[in-house]
């Protein structure tokens, strides 16, 4: 009996480590990933070892460029926002850990997996409908959905006795639950818990306040091809490394923070805080190169498929045959979104200053208000309107003036 838990360093999942030693008597295998979340992960392999893991068990891997290249990149060709606002970046990573997990438990012959996610939360969800979309046949160990340990004092009493480092600062009530990556980090449960109270400056970790963001523009040009972003100020990057450097242009001018009360796919409401910085910026960019390379058609038909997408992506559903299915249409549509976006970045704003493309669609001849030298035919708009407005006339003739019913 082996099992691949997806192991953070941190007291969770450390406590998680020993109760699945003690309660089942299996062997563990310890998986980190580097998702850019900004810790070092020697500690988490020097914590494994103390806890008794053997070498070969341990697996600590930087999947930064396949994060972002494969899954963020991917959903940012969707400009996908769920309920508006949240640009998913907690949801976009659960998928590619859950896959790591499952090649590292075939690799290893281990037939069942592990996690460190709550019973009441969706990041269980995506967990393990990745694992049963990859391995129909995983067992899927919860711990904290079969423990007794529901209390942070019993948590702590159970580290104790199994001999657990606990940070110092960890005694006490951590004051928010954390989950970062390199699109964002996020902040919920705790002192957040009462959405109408405003989330402390502490919460903020990777934004100065837009209110103490220097008092002067930043200007970036981004540069886009068939929809991903390439280079920053002509600059060719590799996607992590991208990413990376507008995070760090998003942080100094205050962009990207998010307050928000959403819906849970298990049907209760919570309140995050949000930050995505880098994100941020590019959902901008990526509209505005689209703007004047996608056709209407094809630009509607994508902000129409857009929130079943972006809810498939939060409801855990990025392996499932529907998701691909809008994956395929997403990227066809990037085919000519190739060209250049110029930013001004300035206190939490993000203004577009320019947008050019060799793929342009924009037709100056046709829109100018100028002499456009018979391009278009005004007297051609006449019979469009009159047309649109028959069925409009006719409602008003039978007594139904002004759209009555
Ligand atoms: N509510 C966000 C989501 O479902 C973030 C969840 C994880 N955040 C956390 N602090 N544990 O995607
Ligand atoms: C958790 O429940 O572990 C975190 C919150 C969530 O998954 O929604």
């Amino acid at each position: 009996k082996k099992v691949v838990l997806a192991y953070s360093g941190g007291l969770d999942t450390s406590v998680i480590l020993k109760w699945l030693q003690e309660t089942y008597g299996c062997e563990v295998v310890t998986f980190t990933a580097d998702l850019g979340q900004g810790e070092e992960l020697g500690p988490a392999r020097e914590k494994a070892r103390l806890l008794g893991i053997r070498e070969e068990n341990i697996f600590v891997e930087d999947l930064r460029e396949e994060f972002v290249r494969d899954f963020v990149f991917p959903m940012f060709r969707a400009n996908a926002v769920y309920e508006g606002l949240y640009l998913l970046g907690t949801s976009i990573a659960r998928p590619l850990i859950a896959k790591r997990q499952i090649e590292i438990a075939e690799a290893v012959g281990a037939d069942a997996v592990a996690h460190g996610a709550t019973g009441k939360g969706n990041d269980q969800v995506r967990f393990e409908l990745s694992y049963y979309a990859l391995k129909p046949d995983v067992t899927v160990i919860a711990p904290w959905r079969e423990w007794t340990l529901t209390s942070r004092t019993a948590l702590l009493e159970f580290a104790e006795k199994h001999q657990i480092p606990i940070a110092k600062d960890k005694r006490g009530e951590a004051p928010f639950s954390v989950d970062a990556n390199l699109l964002h980090s996020s902040s919920e449960g705790k002192i957040l818990e009462d959405p109408a109270q405003e989330a402390d400056e502490i919460v903020y970790q990777r934004t100065v306040s837009p209110m103490a963001a220097p008092d002067r523009v930043t200007e970036i040009a981004i540069d886009f091809k068939e929809g991903d972003p390439v280079a920053i100020n002509g600059e060719a990057l590799s996607p992590a490394s991208l990413l990376a450097r507008l995070n760090a242009l998003g942080r100094e001018n205050g962009i990207g923070r998010l307050d928000l009360v959403e819906n849970r796919f298990v049907g209760m409401k919570s309140r995050g805080v949000y930050e995505t910085p880098g994100g941020t910026i590019l959902a901008v960019a990526h509209r505005a190169i689209e703007s004047i390379t996608l056709d209407r058609g094809v630009a509607h038909l994508k902000d129409e498929l857009m929130p079943r997408y972006a809810e498939l992506i939060y409801n855990g559903f990025w392996f499932a045959p529907e998701r691909r299915m809008l994956q395929a249409a997403i990227d066809a549509s990037q085919a000519h979104v190739t060209g250049r976006v110029r930013l001004k970045l300035y206190k939490g704003n993000v203004m577009v200053a320019g947008r050019e493309s060799p793929h342009s669609l924009y037709a100056m001849k046709y829109v100018t208000f100028e002499d456009d030298q018979g391009a278009y035919d005004q007297a051609d708009a006449k019979g469009f309107i009159r047309l649109n407005a028959l069925r409009l006339r006719l409602g008003a003739m039978a007594g139904r003036k002004g759209g009555a019913l």
